[in-house]
């Protein structure tokens, strides 16, 4: 639990999380975005930092769910979504922000010769496996421990220990028949496991992102795309975290490895809801309704909001920006190998056994006997009262980020030097008196 410090500090939070319980299922419209005894409530944004309504200013390390890679508050994204609020916001007919936005994906990653928009990531990924499964004719989809693509039911499953029961109470056994479960960074358990099956896709996070941060090893893709080559399956990168994160072209470009389709959200929308799958143009054209004008010869996709002309254009506005300055990812990468490298020899320094793993601007912290390589062994040996005192020793001191048992932190151009080393300063506090307990 956060501690008196804490309490004393945000009596309005805790008030108005009090009215929240009585609306809002657990007071919140996300359950890990609760922490005890109560969440911080924002009442302002800027750059890097966040503000609660009692007026305490945090370094905020969560941004929006890793979504806004400038910051709070780009101006650029502000302005445009001004100017396109003017002019006109939802229309629900085609308008040239989704064909501009689009035509930059795909500048920007090679792989995407034709996408969709949609309104999150978890639509996204729903929507690729239908389509994976359509194209191949296949059933079914293999997944990693520890990887999260959102909740649609038949990949809602192996996201936390126990990793074959389903993430959620209403997930019929039905609709997980044809998910199969895969260990990460370990070509050789999954040839075991997929040699037999009708096998439509493999979906992976090139970095686990809600399992730990956790990278893929170099030849752990590559040995991906050559066994979906062989069996004639789709491979799917979920880039919805490393997608304009981990380069201009996401970690596509990093680790060299083309996919077949991709998953994107977060930095897509420029900080506004959104998702988007694209890829191989056979594949894609299979939505293709001119192409395919018997509805009951296509893949369905579609929805109200998508590509709503607020989310593409700002969207658009944010990837022309990157684009035009990719010495933005030397910045933050050197911020996060400079956060990774400190804090793990802050903990080292004062015996505190703890690691952090990562890259780029992705950093993960887990407190584990040895330095993970894969979500399994992150999150069945974590010491969880650990990282519990180490959020509330953070947030006690002015810093933020989610989950209190699952620290994965985002750095943005906003964050300077001096944050980060704020941060580092931070754990080899916590790791000199959690020594001396
Ligand atoms: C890798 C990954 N895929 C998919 C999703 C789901 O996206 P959304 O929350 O927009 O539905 C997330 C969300 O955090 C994610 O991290």
């Amino acid at each position: 639990m956060c501690g008196a410090r804490f309490v004393e500090k945000t009596p309005s939070s805790k008030i108005l999380f009090e009215r929240a319980k009585s609306v809002l299922p657990g007071g919140v419209s996300y359950s890990i975005r609760y922490f005890d005894p109560y969440p911080i409530y924002v009442s302002r944004a800027e750059g890097q930092r966040i503000w609660d309504l009692d007026g305490n200013a945090y370094t905020d390390y969560w941004m929006g769910h890793g979504a806004l890679i400038m910051g709070h508050g780009y101006r650029p994204v502000i302005e445009a979504v001004k100017n396109q609020l003017e002019k006109y916001g939802h229309v629900g007919f085609p308008h040239e922000w989704e064909v501009r936005l689009a035509e930059q994906v795909s500048r920007m990653m090679r792989s995407i010769e034709l996408l969709r928009f949609t309104n999150s990531g978890t639509e996204a990924a729903m929507y690729s496996i239908r389509l994976a499964r359509a194209y191949t004719g296949k059933r079914f989809v293999g997944k990693f421990e520890g990887g999260w693509h959102g909740s649609y039911d038949c990949l809602h499953l192996g996201v936390n220990p126990p990793y074959d029961l389903p993430g959620s109470l209403g997930i019929l056994p039905e609709s997980l028949k044809y998910t199969v479960i895969l260990p990460y960074n370990d070509l050789e358990g999954i040839r075991r496991l997929v040699r037999s099956l009708d096998l439509a896709a493999i979906v992976v996070e090139p970095v686990l992102g809600a399992g730990g941060a956790i990278p893929a090893e170099p030849e752990f893709l590559k040995g991906l795309r050559e066994l979906c080559d062989e069996l004639d399956a789709l491979l799917i990168f979920d880039e919805v975290i490393t997608g304009f994160r981990l380069s201009l072209g996401g970690a596509q470009q990093v680790y060299g490895v083309k996919p077949d389709l991709t998953i994107l959200g977060k930095i897509l929308g420029g900080g506004f809801p959104v998702g988007g799958f694209g890829g191989r143009r056979d594949v894609m054209e299979l939505l293709d309704q001119l192409k395919r004008p018997d509805p009951r010869k296509r893949v369905f996709q579609g929805g109200t909001f998508a590509a709503n002309p607020i989310t593409t254009r700002a969207g658009y506005t944010l990837l022309r920006d990157l684009n035009e300055n990719p010495e933005i990812y030397r910045k933050i990468n050197e911020l996060g190998e400079r956060a990774r490298r400190g804090i793990e020899e802050a903990f080292e320094k004062h015996g505190l056994t703890g690691y952090t793993t990562g890259l780029g601007s992705m950093i993960g912290i887990h407190f584990t006997p040895e330095k993970p390589r894969d979500a399994r062994y992150a999150q069945l040996n974590r010491d969880l009262k650990l990282a519990r005192s180490f959020f509330k020793h953070m947030l006690d001191n002015g810093v933020v980020y989610l989950t209190r048992e699952n620290p994965h932190l985002f750095i943005s151009v906003s964050h300077t030097r001096e944050d980060i080393e704020k941060l580092i300063a931070l754990a080899e506090d916590f790791a000199k008196t959690s020594s001396t307990l």
